[in-house]
């Protein structure tokens, strides 16, 4: 997902802890993070860093314009750029940014003429969250010490200093309130209390967009390995083969009760119904899948639209697994909301709901993609927008007459009807 979150405080706070805390959550959220700190390690940072040090003796003024060179630098780095990063669809996470300038240096000069050369800077990139930890700067001394008791401290590690500067903070984000995204998140307690804070905040802000695929008939063409295997089951328990137009409905619901809805309502017959059907699909049925024609640009474009992508099927979930490893899916789905093999799982309605609770997504960030009634049935029961796709299995007008909110024709259709825009 395409976003710049900024992180700033005293020295002190965790800083550096929290933002890999943040990077490993959202990266396992599927989103690809690239985290980086100020001063930069390009030459601009490294000769801060000598300033910093109090190697090199520099003015507070020129300091606050080789924070900013050094800033411009780091946006449009060719190499590792935060421009380069965020144009590639990355969350990009930075330690620090122009509001430490404002308030390290600003309190040494004219903080406007600080702000003024970074917002009139066509260079820079604005920030879409800006976390402020804070902490009393007593305590921040206190870990500074602690955490750093082998290094000499920098120019600006004193209490006195930190004093300053804390007030300096406040009043940088008390007049940018209305021009910036800014959450204060206290730093104080453990490190999990303030990842959670933090998490919070960053899913409050941007809660991520969520697109919930069915698998058969949505994503996946299989009926030719679902067909083959219903007849394998049926020749073996001696039962007559349902007709084409009967195992089409196969597709979709749950095979015990298509079985006991088609064949015979027989509740332990069609417990072993799923298991014949079973012994074959595992071995040879989940080969006989192939993708819908423009599968792999779809997925990827929404996800470089900043999407977040989940399976949420009846399929068993390894099945769903090992067919989406095969056809080179995988790596666009971040989760599969799906049965094990032991048990039915969820109701799919239930699943969307706990989808949108794990990603901290909401309902109307949320869309529903099926190709059948209980997709679209599903979708409603959790309040979410139904995208229902007519190459797939589902009767005549069964997803109109379900109300799906939205039909598509073609998978690039389903751009479209999900982001509001072509493929
Ligand atoms: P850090 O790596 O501990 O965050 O150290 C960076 C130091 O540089 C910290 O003391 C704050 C200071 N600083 C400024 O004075 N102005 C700035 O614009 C930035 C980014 C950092």
């Amino acid at each position: 997902m395409q976003r710049f979150i900024v992180f700033e405080g005293l020295d002190g706070t965790g800083k550096t802890t929290q933002i890999k805390k943040l990077a490993e959550y959202l990266t396992g959220r599927g989103e690809t993070v690239f985290t980086d700190a100020e001063p930069s390690a390009l030459p601009s940072g490294k000769y801060i860093r000598r300033v910093l040090s109090g190697e090199i003796p520099s003015s507070p003024w020129a300091t606050a314009a080789l924070f900013l060179a050094d800033r411009i630098n780091q946006n449009i780095d060719s190499d590792n750029g935060i421009k380069k990063h965020l144009d590639a669809g990355e969350t990009v996470i930075l330690d620090r940014y122009y509001f430490s300038t404002f308030a390290y240096q600003g309190y040494e000069t004219d903080m406007d003429w600080a702000m003024d050369m970074h917002y009139r800077c066509p260079e820079l990139e604005k920030p879409d969250l800006v976390l402020f930890l804070t902490m009393s700067p007593e305590k921040c001394i206190d870990r500074i010490t602690q955490n750093r008791a082998d290094q000499p401290l920098e120019i600006y590690e004193t209490t006195e200093k930190l004093t300053e500067i804390s007030e300096k903070f406040n009043t940088v984000f008390e007049k940018l309130k209305d021009k910036e995204n800014i959450v204060y998140i206290d730093a104080s307690g453990s490190v999990d209390e303030v990842h959670e804070r933090i998490v919070n905040a960053v899913n409050a802000s941007n809660p991520p967009k969520l697109a919930l695929f069915d698998f058969d008939g949505t994503v996946i063409d299989n009926s030719r390995g679902i067909y083959n295997c219903i007849n394998y089951a049926c020749d073996k328990m001696g039962v007559k083969r349902p007709g084409s137009d009967i195992i089409r409905r196969f597709v979709g619901p749950p095979l015990y009760d298509s079985y006991k809805r088609y064949i015979e309502n027989d509740h332990e017959r069609a417990l072993y119904f799923v298991d014949c059907y079973r012994e074959r699909f595992a071995p040879i049925g989940k080969t006989e899948a192939e993708l819908y024609p423009n599968i792999i640009n779809l997925l990827s474009a929404l996800k470089a639209d900043g999407y977040t992508l989940a399976v949420c099927s009846g399929k068993p979930r390894q099945f769903v697994m090992d067919i989406a490893k095969n056809l080179g899916i995988a790596k666009f789905f971040s989760e599969y909301y799906c049965p094990s093999f032991s048990d039915t799982g969820l109701d799919k309605g239930d699943y969307i709901i706990r989808a949108i609770s794990d990603f901290g997504s909401r309902r109307e960030n949320t869309v529903m993609i099926g190709d059948t009634k209980s997709d679209i049935l599903a979708a409603k029961k959790a309040e979410v927008k139904s995208i229902g796709v007519k190459y797939g299995f589902a009767a005549e007008n069964e997803l109109e007459e379900n109300g799906a909110d939205i039909l598509c024709e073609t998978v690039s259709d389903i751009f479209v009807a999900v982001t509001g825009k072509e493929l």
